[in-house]
């Protein structure tokens, strides 16, 4: 038996609540499936920061190598850490050092879910967005020059390499060919107005396709049309492929169209490597303590790291846990209105992956 060697983030907020219901649907298929699991847990957060002054020990590094992937709740605490500082001690951190270039966010409406877009079904939404991870706005390029006087002046570069923009590219690809559904690949961009670095994304995204993946038919949408298509014609959508700051904007956007952030799941990828994978909301301080988040989206990224190791027949498991009890169980999927506490609806997608509650 293989024993994947998880290590385990919480973070701050909610980030704690949520982590413990993820690796218990982990350890239900675990037992089902058998898979063995070692988690080790770090507690690197804003309180590790008041102690230590750092968001992680120097090592870190080091220490996360050895794992297979981490699973990861949320970090911030604005009230004693500023975000940009917690986030850039961490979750950043983590991207660009185990240069975690794909961001897979699925945007997928499942059944017994409200979405708040008018008549649409399960099937209308059910698109995935690769977004660039580790470049664009993010690459920290950038500088200031007489900070707090009047003649301030503040530069933030967007980096685009042709090896970081094919690599994302060409996962962007695979992955529509592999999920089979349209065949589509959309890239979303602005070339109308970013003329080099979308130039640069247009030029590799139609070279690329020409050569490699002839059998995936290429569209084209700026980034303002998207968020509109998003909203009018969801059903377009196969594979959208976008650089890091517009992937970043047009995920919140199909997070709320797939329910909310209450389901809202993604994984920093770099095939073969280190990946992370988190629910995509925050630490959302003022529900922390209440017991009331839904935990669907960590459970979601725990059934992404099952499928991303390669442990497909408990993903799939969990993955219709998840819809089983969303669609029979759960009166809502936002905080406070599911008709359950947080780890009332962990015991739910547990018990449904250990029994044959609601499996096809
Ligand atoms: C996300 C988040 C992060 C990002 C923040 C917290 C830095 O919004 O994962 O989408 O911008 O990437
Ligand atoms: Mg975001």
């Amino acid at each position: 038996m293989t024993t994947h060697r998880i290590a385990v983030i919480p973070g701050d907020g909610i980030g704690k609540e949520v982590v413990p219901e993820g690796l218990r649907v982990l350890e239900k298929a675990a037992a089902r499936f058998g898979l063995a699991f070692e988690f080790a847990h770090f507690d690197w957060n804003c309180d590790y920061y008041a102690r230590t002054g750092r968001m992680m020990p120097e090592d870190w590094f080091e220490t996360l190598s050895s794992f297979e992937a981490i699973f990861y709740g949320a970090v911030g605490w604005p009230a004693t850490v500023p975000d940009h500082v917690s986030l850039w001690g961490s979750l950043i951190q983590f991207r660009r050092r185990f240069d975690q270039y794909v961001n897979l966010r699925p945007c997928r409406l499942m059944p017994g879910i409200a979405t708040p877009l008018a008549n649409r079904k399960p099937g209308d939404i059910d698109f995935v967005v690769v977004r660039e991870n580790t470049e664009g706005l993010y690459a920290g390029a950038g500088g200031n020059l007489r900070r707090g006087t009047p003649h301030e002046v503040a530069v933030q570069e967007s980096i685009n390499t042709r090896m970081g923009v094919e690599r994302c590219l060409r996962y962007a690809f695979e992955y529509t060919r592999k999920r089979g559904r349209r065949k589509t690949l959309t890239l979303c961009g602005k070339t109308n107005a970013l003329t080099y670095a979308f130039d640069l994304w247009e030029r590799a995204f139609h070279e690329i396709g020409d050569k490699d993946y002839p059998d995936i038919k290429r569209d084209y949408a700026h980034v303002d049309a998207t968020c509109m298509w998003m909203v009018k014609n969801p059903e377009w959508f196969d594979v959208i492929v976008t650089d890091n700051m517009f992937g970043d904007i047009i995920t919140d956007l199909g997070a709320m169209i797939q329910g909310g952030m209450g389901i809202a799941a993604g994984g920093n990828i770099h095939p073969g490597k280190v990946s992370m994978f988190e629910p995509i909301g925050g630490s959302a301080p003022k529900y922390t303590g209440l017991g009331v988040i839904n935990p669907m989206a960590a459970i979601a990224s725990a059934q992404m790291m099952l499928a991303e190791l390669g442990e497909n027949e408990a993903a799939d498991r969990v993955e219709s846990a998840i819809a089983y009890v969303a669609a029979e169980k759960l009166e809502s999927m936002n905080a406070g209105k599911m008709g359950y506490s947080t780890s009332g609806v962990g015991d739910l997608v547990a018990d449904a992956v250990a029994t044959k509650a609601g499996q096809k």
